[in-house]
């Protein structure tokens, strides 16, 4: 539950800090306390508290600061100030109750309102039944992760400084430390992120760039935007990426490059890739676009190949904002080439000697992205806990002769999906799982030598066997970091429902 605590039950609390119902249930994480940046010089005023203390329960509290507006409109309000504003927050911020010493004062009113001993009582009684399991609930850490992020945010407003500058270069540092690579260089998507890898590389017209048709249409749309060709490998069947046996034979004397993805967050499997590119000279983009953190034999995503790039959607793993995306690598040469298509191809400043662009990533996306990295581990162990509690309760539940799990073939997954295959009645499951307000997604429907737009190709109905199964029979389940155990449970008994009755 998220709760607004009013001042009158903090100064409470912070008068009797270890008997503190409210504060205890939120050391304990039962539920998460917010506290409006207004009430807090109130708090302050109040005899026998100290602002240690106070920051002392900020540790599991966090500031929720109403906008100019809600004060406005509080201010114009019939009812007492501070009650209107607190309605208004809890409205506004989707949260689910004010905490208050006096919940008569909200009667009325379109919000629940409850004493600290009645939110006890609320958590302690039986858990309330799952009812609803979202594929992606974004705003479910903003409790974890919104001061921070505000933080950061705050320092690039009052600096002025939006495009690039120095919070992209502390995202651009952090980032390819994490990823072990030597340098990377952040831009303004994902999509972006492989088209620069392309122009640095001097793809365009006439070449041709290998990559699989399973995948998002990015990965193959940079190619044609580039001015290059795709030639699609069908995929592995079991870990849906490209399948390296089959590349070497669509290899011409045009092919410049291969673009493995790591579909899902697991890898490619890169050792034949490397191999097969190393013997004829082609370069190797990653499409790590949904595999921050994952690894390959111990080596991070994005330091395999040449280049290696990253979306931060606000699906991925980790995810902005908005639109963002980096490119890592190891070679000098291609940083700073990439450094300079990324604004234009202008180095010195309006002096053009390569066809750039405005791939720019923004000031605020960077400090989002910066806020966020340090909870990137700990989200992503909680997707892997996730994904092995599925497999457990798939096998517990009988239902693997219905639907196939996916395997972790190489450690290092780092589950940005959770896709099963169903072989039979996919799309008949996945109505049923809405219909029990469970979020699911094709991820992807139609394999990319198959869209319309890429007819010119030459591609037709059964090339790629392997991708055009895929596409019939995937499904993926809710596995962020905010699943829990009530929900995966709720998730496997609604398929168990489905196929067993
Ligand atoms: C495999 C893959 N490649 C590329 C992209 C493109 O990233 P973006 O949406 O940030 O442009 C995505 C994102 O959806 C993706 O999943």
């Amino acid at each position: 539950m998220q709760i607004l605590l009013e001042a009158d039950c903090l100064i409470q609390a912070l008068k009797n800090m270890s008997e503190s119902v409210i504060l205890n249930l939120c050391r304990q994480k039962r539920c998460h306390g917010w506290v409006a940046s207004t009430s807090i010089p109130i708090i302050l005023e109040e005899e026998g508290v100290s602002a240690k203390d106070f920051q002392s329960v900020l540790q599991d509290l966090a500031v929720l600061t109403p906008t100019a507006h809600d004060i406005n409109q509080a201010l114009q309000s019939e009812k007492v100030f501070a009650k209107d504003l607190a309605v208004r927050l809890v409205e506004k911020s989707g949260l689910d109750a004010v905490v208050t010493l006096f919940p008569e004062n909200f009667s009325n009113l379109k919000i629940d309102a409850m004493s600290p001993e009645q939110l006890r009582e609320r958590l302690d009684s039986r858990p309330s039944p799952v009812s609803e399991v979202r594929l992606l609930d974004i705003t479910a850490s903003y409790h974890q992760i919104l001061n921070k992020v505000e933080k950061e945010m705050a320092e690039t407003i009052r600096s002025g400084h939006f495009i690039l500058g120095p919070k992209v270069s502390q995202l651009e540092e952090r980032i390819a430390e994490y990823c072990q690579s030597k340098y990377a260089v952040g831009v303004s998507s994902g999509t972006d992120a492989l088209l620069i890898a392309l122009m640095a590389l001097g793809i365009g017209p006439g070449d041709e760039v290998i990559t699989s048709p399973y995948t998002f249409f990015a990965t193959a749309g940079s190619i044609i935007r580039s001015g290059a060709k795709p030639i699609f490998v069908d995929i592995n069947d079991v870990t849906f990426n490209i399948k390296p046996e089959h590349i070497e034979r669509c290899i011409t004397s045009n092919t410049k490059a291969i673009i493995p993805v790591h579909l899902y967050g697991q890898c490619s499997d890169m050792d034949p890739i490397l191999k097969v590119s190393e013997k004829n000279s082609l370069a190797i983009i990653e499409d790590a676009a949904q595999a921050i953190g994952s690894s390959y034999k111990g080596k991070p995503a994005g330091s395999i190949g040449d280049m290696g790039c990253f979306s931060f959607f606000p699906a991925k793993n980790l995810g902005g904002f908005g639109d963002g995306g980096l490119v890592t690598t190891n070679s000098k040469e291609l940083y700073e080439q990439l450094k300079i298509i990324r604004v234009h191809g202008s180095e010195p400043k309006y002096y053009h000697n390569v066809m750039g662009g405005n791939f720019r990533l923004d000031a605020l996306q960077a400090d989002v992205l910066i806020a966020k990295l340090s909870f990137l581990e700990g989200w992503t162990n909680k997707r892997r806990e996730n994904a092995q509690r599925y497999h457990q309760l798939f096998k517990d539940s009988a239902l693997t002769p219905f639907i196939q799990l996916p395997p972790e073939v190489f450690s290092g997954h780092v589950y940005n999906q959770y896709v099963i295959r169903v072989e039979n009645r996919r799309d008949e499951l996945r109505m049923f799982l809405n219909s029990k307000r469970i979020g699911c997604e094709i991820y992807y429907p139609i394999p990319l030598h198959l869209q319309d737009c890429f007819k010119s190709l030459g591609y037709k109905n059964g090339d790629l066997p392997e991708s055009e199964k895929a596409a019939k029979v995937t499904l993926a389940l809710p596995i962020s970091h905010e699943v829990d155990q009530a929900q995966q449970e709720y998730v496997v008994k609604t398929i168990q429902q489905f196929f067993l009755g």
